[in-house]
């Protein structure tokens, strides 16, 4: 048995904390537990939290799939998964401990006896833990297997509430379209209500994209200028090295607009763009993020090339390798036309925002795993020195590193030492890594603690996902007739139709990669 005493806790004292609601003992079903997300992202993050002291004294997680395993071979599973995607301070006595709360059925999702035997599974081994009901059903299985496992759950009475809370979790994508989307609710609300679904987006479980509202509104100095009169533009910029690795057949029929653009990156530009909510609470907050959408300017279709710019890599070298063309990548079709690149440009039409272009853009198989959001304030008004000094001086650029290197840089000018006249560019920085030397939680260890804890804050609601759908939706249809996008170079900064849409609106992409901040250019 574990001592609680050899749990690391975590936050340190000293920290200003929330006071976070004690989870409720609960059992966590995961649909697809012999699957990749499983062993990838959601046992090793279980585990990390029960080293952590922040599992519920009481939990029990079931692994549910198709594929047969007995609870002990699903248990060396998880020790391999554990010991694969999160090796980093492995414990062998915590992880058997840990390993001690997993189960395991085979089920056929579609077949309503396995999934009602599932249910009385259940009951039994609550029962043997000490509580009774409280449940986290986790859809980590392809989408096309949401509704199955949706009305499985549904026909077999899982889904009822008698002796606790029921919660659905679903992975992105969450649709293909708005019309998918919408199916996908309906399916969803014959058998739960919209506070038991918690639509997941991982990267709003990373500290960074959280801190972007701390910082905002929890430091009143920014927020007076954080507007159309100050703000020139803003770049949201998610660029990776890597291609789409085993990922074909979701990606191929994906592309880039509906894999990062309609989740990650409108969710990154709406908490960029919103309002205060009244109250730091998941309604208010995701009611702020919704009237950001909301206020999005339509595209339209038959001015696309105006906003936007795509691309596909070809060959190339990445990191010093020679990497292949996406129309190469295995499943992929030799005539394959779909974007691994897009850079868009937004319009919030509203208030605060009205005139400042958003310029976002993601790609695959670029030069630099860079994921940041660049605020470019407007030029000083007047330019007192130019009679002394012969080059321009740029903007201030306020950066929010997402990844890697987690933090916030501020630019600004300072004067150099000596007796000439010199300005140059230094930076303000505060790194996550120096702040305490605490390894924070990832993404997706967050978000399971909260929807432990019913917090639906970090969740995408309806309203978001019906919004971003109607918005893209037109931009996808007008890319998917456009035949083969741009090739551009595997290990370069994407294809040149991107800088020329950046030119348009006479502005520039940031380079790529942290080396220009490291040396004091913005
Ligand atoms: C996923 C996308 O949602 O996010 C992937 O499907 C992408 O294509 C990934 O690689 C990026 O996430 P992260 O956390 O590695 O930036």
């Amino acid at each position: 048995m574990i001592m609680r005493a050899d749990i690391k806790r975590f936050p340190p004292p000293g920290s200003t904390c929330a006071v976070s609601a004690a989870a409720d003992p609960c059992t966590i079903v995961i649909f697809g537990a012999s699957g990749d997300l499983a062993s990838r992202k959601i046992i090793p993050s279980l585990y990390r939290l029960y080293c952590r002291g922040l599992l519920p004294e009481r939990f029990t997680v079931v692994g549910a799939a198709r594929t047969p395993h007995t609870h002990s071979s699903f248990r060396a599973l998880t020790h391999e998964a554990v010991m694969k995607f999160d090796p980093g301070d492995f414990d062998t006595s915590l992880c058997e401990s840990f390993a001690s709360r997993l189960f395991y059925r085979q089920v056929a999702y579609d077949n309503i006896e396995a999934m009602t035997a599932l249910g009385a599974y259940l009951d039994g081994v609550e029962l043997e833990a000490g509580y009774q009901g409280n449940r986290i059903f986790y859809c980590a299985v392809p989408p096309a297997l949401y509704p199955v496992i949706i009305g499985g759950i549904g026909e077999a009475g899982l889904d009822a509430e008698a002796r606790g809370w029921t919660r659905i979790v679903i992975e992105k994508p969450f649709g293909e379209s708005l019309e998918s989307a919408r199916a996908l609710t309906a399916s969803l609300y014959r058998y739960f209500r919209e506070d038991q679904v918690f639509r997941m987006d991982h990267y709003l479980g990373k500290e960074t994209v959280q801190n972007i509202l701390m910082f905002r509104f929890a430091n009143a100095i920014y927020e007076p200028i954080w507007n159309r009169q100050y703000v020139d533009h803003v770049q949201i910029t998610a660029s990776e090295t890597i291609g789409i690795e085993h990922r074909a057949g979701y990606y191929d029929r994906a592309g880039v607009v509906r894999d990062m653009f309609q989740n990650h990156m409108l969710q990154l530009l709406a908490l960029v763009a919103m309002e205060p909510p009244a109250r730091f609470e998941a309604e208010p907050v995701r009611d702020e993020k919704g009237k950001v959408m909301n206020s999005i300017r339509p595209f339209d279709p038959a001015a696309m090339g105006a906003n936007w710019a795509f691309g596909q890599y070809a060959r190339g070298i990445v990191g010093g390798e020679s990497s292949r063309g996406y129309r190469e990548e295995r499943n992929v079709l030799p005539d394959s036309i779909t974007p691994t690149f897009a850079a868009g440009v937004f319009h919030v039409d509203n208030w605060r925002w009205r005139g400042v272009p958003f310029l976002l853009r993601s790609g695959k198989r670029l030069s630099a795993q860079v994921t940041e959001i660049a605020v470019h304030f407007k030029a000083a008004p007047h330019f007192m020195f130019d009679r002394v000094m012969h080059d321009p001086i740029g903007p201030n650029v306020l950066v929010f590193r997402i990844q890697p290197d987690e933090g916030i840089t501020q630019g600004f000018y300072a004067k150099m030492p000596g007796s000439r006249l010199c300005l140059q560019r230094v930076n303000m920085e505060f790194s996550y890594r120096e702040m305490v030397g605490m390894t924070a939680l990832d993404a997706y260890q967050r978000v399971l603690l909260d929807c432990m804890s019913g917090d639906r804050m970090l969740f995408v609601r309806q309203d978001s996902v019906e919004l971003t759908w109607a918005l893209l939706d037109p931009v996808i249809d007008i890319v998917g007739g456009m035949g083969l996008p741009e090739l551009y170079a595997s290990g370069s900064d994407g294809p040149e139709s991107a800088k020329r849409l950046a030119d348009k609106y006479g502005r520039s992409w940031r380079p790529l990669g942290n080396d220009h901040i490291m040396k004091g250019v913005q």
